[in-house]
C-alpha cells in the first residue's frame, strides 16, 4: 500500500476512536453497531445497480450454505449487502456518482480493518457492469487490463481551475488474467482488453441516438476504430476512476468484469430483450463468483 497517499489526517482519529465517520450516502457511520459485522470483510463487488446487487448477495449466500445477508437500511442513493466476507454494493451511474461510492467504501474499508496496511492489502475489490462491445458482440465478458478516458489517456479529475490531478488507471494484470482462467472450463467467452469509462452515455461514447448530438456517421466510426486499434474492447462509465483511486492507495488486488450490451461497430441502441440483458448480468456475475470462490475459499453450488 502506498501509505503516503492515504488520508491519515482524516481517517487515524477515527480509527483511535477520537472521531466518528460518516459514510453519509450509505447511511452508515464508524459508530453504528453494525460495523462490528462487517470486520472480517475480504472483498468488496460493486455494481451500478442496486437490484444487482440485491441478487449477487443472494447468489453468494446460495453457494457458501445459506449464509446470513445483512442489508445496510438506507438505500436512497446506494444497495449495501455483507455476506460471507463480502461487501455489495451499487454505485449509480458515472464516474461521480461511482467515485462517491468508491471514497466512502475505501473510508469505510480503512476503519474496518483499523488502518492495517497489510489487512487492508488482502482486500479483493472489483465492479460486475455492463458495456458497449467495440469489436464484440453483445454477451461476451470483458476483463479489463487498464482505465482509459475517451481521450485513451488515464483518469483525472479537475483542481480547482489550476491543471488536473492524474491517476494510474491500469488494473493488476495477474489478477485479470487469473479471472479468464477461473473462467475458462465454464463456457463463458472471456476477454482481456482495454476499456473507455465515458462521462457521458451519448457524447463521450460518440453516439449519434442522443438528443445532443455532435457527431457524424463518420466522426464516430473513426473514433470507435482509433480506440479499437488501441487495444479497447469496451465502454463503460466507471472503471478508470476506480482503478485510479485504488492504485492511489496501492490496493494490489482488484479487477473490472463488464459484459457487452451491444457491438458498438454495429450500432448505438441497446436493443437486447430483458430475457437477454438478465443472461448477461447472471453471465458477469457468474465469472467474479468463479473468480471470488477460487480466492475466497469455501462453497458450493449456486
Ligand atoms: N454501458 C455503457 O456505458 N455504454 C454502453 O454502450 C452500454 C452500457
Amino acid at each position: 500500500m502506498h501509505s503516503e497517499n492515504i488520508n491519515h489526517a482524516f481517517l487515524d482519529p477515527v480509527v483511535a476512536g477520537d472521531q466518528v465517520d460518516v459514510y453519509y450516502h450509505f447511511g452508515l457511520s464508524s459508530a453504528d453497531p453494525v460495523i462490528e459485522r462487517l470486520r472480517d470483510v475480504r472483498a468488496i463487488v460493486m455494481a451500478g445497480s442496486g437490484a444487482r446487487i440485491d441478487e449477487f448477495a443472494r447468489t453468494w449466500s446460495r453457494m457458501n450454505g445459506d449464509a446470513e445477508i445483512t442489508a445496510l437500511p438506507k438505500e436512497e442513493r446506494f444497495v449495501t449487502r455483507y455476506c460471507a466476507g463480502v461487501l455489495f454494493a451499487s454505485h449509480g451511474m458515472g464516474m461521480p456518482s461511482a467515485s462517491i461510492a468508491v471514497q466512502e467504501l475505501m473510508r469505510l474499508v480503512y476503519f474496518l480493518k483499523r488502518g492495517d496496511l497489510d489487512a487492508l492489502a488482502e482486500v479483493f475489490w472489483a465492479r460486475v457492469g455492463t458495456s458497449g462491445g467495440v469489436g464484440l458482440p453483445g454477451g461476451t465478458i470483458v476483463v479489463t487490463t487498464e482505465g482509459v478516458m475517451a481521450d485513451l489517456r488515464p483518469y483525472r479529475v479537475l483542481n480547482g481551475g489550476m491543471g488536473e490531478y492524474w491517476f494510474d488507471s491500469t488494473f493488476p494484470r495477474d489478477v485479470a488474467e487469473d479471472i479468464v482462467a477461473a473462467n475458462s472450463s465454464s463456457g463463458l467467452k472471456v476477454v482481456l482488453g482495454k476499456t473507455v469509462a465515458g462521462n457521458e452515455f451519448f457524447l463521450e461514447q460518440f453516439r449519434l441516438d442522443g438528443a445532443v448530438c455532435m457527431e457524424t456517421p463518420e466522426t464516430k466510426m473513426a473514433w470507435l476504430e482509433w480506440i479499437h486499434d488501441n487495444g479497447v474492447r469496451n465502454i463503460e462509465m466507471e472503471g478508470a476512476m476506480l482503478a485510479g483511486y485504488l492504485n492511489h492507495w496501492g490496493f494490489p488486488r482488484f479487477a473490472m468484469i463488464c459484459c457487452t450490451l451491444l457491438d458498438r461497430l454495429q450500432g448505438d441502441q441497446v436493443t437486447a430483450t430483458p430475457e437477454q440483458l438478465g443472461k448477461y448480468s447472471d453471465d458477469s456475475g457468474a465469472a467474479l463468483m468463479a473468480y471470488l470462490t477460487s480466492t475466497l475459499g469455501p462453497s458450493g453450488p449456486a
